[in-house]
Formats: structure tokens, sequence, C-alpha cells
């Protein structure tokens, strides 16, 4: 385990101001799973891609589950924690400071993305989750002023349904985030259109801090 608390790959960007993909794998992932994904959402972005810290059957993810589904709310909370601190170290460590950080979760990674976003909700600029989940129902909505989310769902996605996943972009919307949600043709699993239209999405947003604030 790094001293940052996770064991993760760093890939640095070419511009100092270049935005920072924050990337999280699914169930059975590590660090190196998604960093070609990130390189073809962004070839400009840096690259913070840790891996899970728990171990299922030897499967690393993000957090404990009791079942499919069926979250463990009390390590998720401890391990969305934990995530964000390693986060807020890697700035420190790697030098990232003022940039933007967006995250790129999928399955399990944009579960616990999501629970970033209400648990710790100034670490990160903006989010891409791929067939997130709602992680748990807040009693209280942090506020996310205007901080931009792309949902990219499944329509016949046998883990998240429909139901969930416009529950999950009404948390978001109450919170005050610029929320897009996008049903793909698809199952579970990733397609060439969540790419293309995740590619499209980061391509309309802030890639680094300067383009974020309007200019005097
Ligand atoms: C989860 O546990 O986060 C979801 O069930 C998705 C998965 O990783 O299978």
């Amino acid at each position: 385990m790094s001293e940052l608390g996770h064991v993760h790959q760093f890939v640095p960007s070419e511009r100092a101001d270049a935005r920072v993909l924050l990337m999280l794998h699914g169930t059975g992932g590590d660090e190196h799973d998604l960093i070609q994904l990130g390189q073809m959402l962004d070839p400009a972005a840096a690259l913070l891609s840790p891996r899970g810290n728990v171990l299922e059957h030897g499967a690393p993810r993000f957090f404990r589950r009791l079942a499919e589904g069926v979250f463990d709310l009390e390590d998720l909370r401890r391990r969305t924690h934990e995530l964000a601190d390693f986060v807020e170290g890697a700035v420190k460590q790697y030098g990232l400071e003022g940039r933007r950080i967006v995250a790129v979760g999928f399955s399990n990674g944009a579960n616990i993305a999501a629970s970033l976003l209400l648990l710790r909700p100034r670490v990160l600029h903006g989010a891409v989750l791929f067939r997130a989940m709602v992680p748990f129902e807040p009693e209280k909505v942090p506020f996310l002023g205007g901080l931009p989310i792309l949902l990219s769902e499944g329509r016949f996605d046998p883990l998240v349904g429909r139901k969930v996943a416009e529950r999950l972009a009404t948390i978001f919307k109450t919170a005050g985030a610029e929320v897009t949600l996008i049903e793909q043709e698809s199952g579970h699993e990733l397609t060439r259109a969540d790419v293309d239209d995740a590619t499209k999405w980061l391509a309309s947003h802030p890639a680094s801090r300067a383009a974020a604030e309007p200019q005097s």
C-alpha cells in the first residue's frame, strides 16, 4: 500500500493546468484497468488511478457489500473518507493544487464516486459515472452548486434500474449539480457509445481552472 492509502498509478499531463481524471475501477479491476479509458476520454488530462482497498474473494473493490447492490453502509462511509483523503494527499504529493479533479467511475467505482460527491463535496469538480446506483439515501444533501455530473446508465442493466438512476439524478439536482442523464442501449457493461458520449461531454466542460473562471 502506498503512503497515500491506496496502491495507485499516476500519469502526469503535458500541460501543468490540465484537469486530472480520477479513474475508479469496477469490482475485480485495479489501478491499471481504466488508464486506457482515461486516455481516450481526454488525452490531455493527468490520470490518478487508485486500486480499491477491499477484497471480495480476491476481487478488489472500493467498499464492502453484503450482497449484490446491498452495501455495507458503515464501510462505505469509512472508505469514502479514505478515498477523499487519498485524493487530497495525491494533490499535494504530485503538485496538483488548483487543478480540476473529475472522477470517472465504472460500477463499484461510480458508486464510491457518488458517495464522495455526497460526503466530501469539495474534493471533486465534476464526475462521469458509468452505471452508478444510489450509494445511500443522504439525510441532508450537500451543496454542489453547478458541479457538472454525467450519469451514463444502461437501459437493460439488471443491476441498476431506471428508477434508481432517476433517483440518483434527482439527489444530485437537489444538491444544485448540473446533471446530464443518458440512457445507453446496453446492460451493465461499458460500450463505445458510453465512451463517445463521455468524451463529448468532457470536451464541452472546462478542462482547466483558468477555463472555468471568467476572465477579467
Ligand atoms: C457495487 O457493489 O458497487 C455494485 O453492485 C456494482 C458492482 O460492483 O457490481
